[in-house]
């Protein structure tokens, strides 16, 4: 039988074979790119519920069953076995690497990590209480006004100086965006740290004496960064995707993916979280919230719950989760905001509201916790979602802008405003 769909308009009786096409993992596609020509219609689909927008073989998600795939390895396999150095050569390169190819990536990150000095100006015109997010997306976008040498997006090294550059210097933009809140002194990077340790000491340490990073926490840091790392078509890969296919750099493209992110809807959500439970306060408010959150009248939502794609556990919450009660415990950190929150999942899974519309916790809902018990600032932890997603969304790019067929994305609409009609003189208005 003939892998197809039939598509009628019944108004006109023509009928229209589109073709199937399959990948490795997933629900397959009707290729409708001949629809309009067919039809002189378009699909509609806001918020692309139904839509494929590309082809991709970086991440896969299952999300009846849980499941997250980068380049084919499982994230609780990566979590366990992995590190962020080694995830960003697998979803840049396609391939997990030897151990002379991890040192040999490892060394280029390393040597990436500073600044141009004329960076550092940019935070003194900033005001001290921007939101770290805002200094991010100013910062990242005015890489391209600095490195001229990398924004050749036809050429293979250009982009792969590209991506070593996001990858090495995120860290180090992001740590400023906080030291600068404070008006404390900008800690240059040191090659003698690995590249989550190297974070944290940019973030805490003090030039009036030594600093050595805590091995659980730049552990803890480290998985965060592999569980944010991509993740398929979320709305700032999108975001990146669709910047990138009109051919702007790639600094540009990613400054456009960190304002997406930004959104509470999205990686947002983690800061959201943190400010939720905080205003719960405490377990016995728990119903109450909970009620509100299944009020269709009340704007107010579970943060951290529900997901477009997973309608079971997110596998990154699974992992988060477990990693937070080993940090707190290790680091002697009781924290109430654990217990709410592990409460409150517990509620919410038994509730019929919660379960009817397949609402679980999602990578979210921990990452505040663990990050608070880190002693990472709240205003920082969509920062940390940044840094990251960085790979994800500069090898998402790598793949759009290396497609056979590349072209610049340009949806369609349903037009649903004023008719045609002639202009009004003003003495006639
Ligand atoms: C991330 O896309 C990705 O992959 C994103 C991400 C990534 O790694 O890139 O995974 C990172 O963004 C995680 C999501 C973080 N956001 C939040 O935790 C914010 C709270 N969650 C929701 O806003 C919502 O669940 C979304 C935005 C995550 C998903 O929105 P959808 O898929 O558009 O679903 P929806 O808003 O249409 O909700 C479906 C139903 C609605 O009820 P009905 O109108 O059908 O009666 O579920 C309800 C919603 O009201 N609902 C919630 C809810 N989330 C959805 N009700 C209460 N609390 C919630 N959190």
């Amino acid at each position: 039988m003939a892998d197809t769909v039939t598509i009628t308009d019944n108004s006109t009786g023509k009928s229209v074979e589109f073709p199937i096409k399959h990948g490795s993992h997933g629900p397959p596609v009707i290729d409708i790119r001949t629809l309009y020509k067919e039809f002189g219609m378009f699909t509609y689909d806001p918020g692309f519920l139904s839509t494929a927008s590309c082809e991709s073989d970086i991440t896969f998600i299952d999300g009846e069953k849980g499941i997250l795939l980068y380049r084919g390895y499982p994230i609780d396999q990566l979590a366990e076995n992995s590190s962020f150095i080694e995830t960003c050569y697998l979803l840049w390169y396609g391939d997990l690497p030897t151990a002379n190819e991890l040192e040999e990536f490892s060394g280029i990150i390393t040597r990436h990590t500073m600044v141009h000095e004329g960076l550092r100006n940019f935070y003194s015109g900033f005001r001290r209480d921007a939101h770290p997010m805002a200094t991010m997306v100013g910062v990242v976008g005015a890489l391209s006004a600095f490195y001229h040498d990398s924004l050749d997006i036809h050429d293979e090294r250009s982009r792969e100086i590209s991506a070593h550059r996001i990858i090495a210097k995120l860290p180090t933009i992001a740590a400023w965006s906080y030291r600068f809140s404070r008006g404390e002194p900008f800690p240059y990077p040191r090659n003698d740290l690995g590249y989550a340790e190297n974070f944290l000491q940019l973030m805490f340490s003090y030039p009036t004496e030594e600093y050595e990073p805590n091995p659980v926490v730049a552990k803890a840091m480290d998985l965060l960064f592999i569980l944010h790392a991509d993740h398929e078509q979320n709305a700032s890969t999108s975001t990146v995707r669709l910047a990138g296919s009109s051919q702007a750099n790639p600094f540009a493209c990613i400054s456009a993916g960190v304002g997406t992110l930004w959104g509470p809807a999205h990686g947002g959500a983690n800061e959201a979280v943190i400010k939720m439970l905080t205003e719960i306060g405490d377990v016995k408010n728990i119903d109450k919230y909970i009620a509100k959150a299944k009020d269709h009248d009340d704007p107010f939502r579970l943060m951290g719950f529900g997901h477009r794609v997973y309608k079971n556990y997110d596998p990154r919450a699974k992992i988060i989760r477990k990693a937070c009660k080993e940090v707190l415990d290790v680091l002697k950190v009781n924290d109430p905001m654990f217990e709410i929150a592990l409460r409150l999942e517990e509620i919410a899974l038994k509730d019929e509201y919660f379960v009817a519309k397949k609402l679980y916790p999602n990578v979210d809902f921990y990452s505040g916790i663990i990050q608070h018990a880190i002693g990472i600032p709240t205003n920082m932890f969509t920062v940390i979602f940044t840094i990251g997603r960085a790979i994800g969304w500069i090898s998402q790019w790598k793949e759009m802008i290396t497609e056979d067929q590349q072209r610049i994305g340009r949806p369609r609409q349903l037009y649903v405003g004023a008719k045609t009609r002639d202009y009004i003189p003003m003495g006639e208005r």
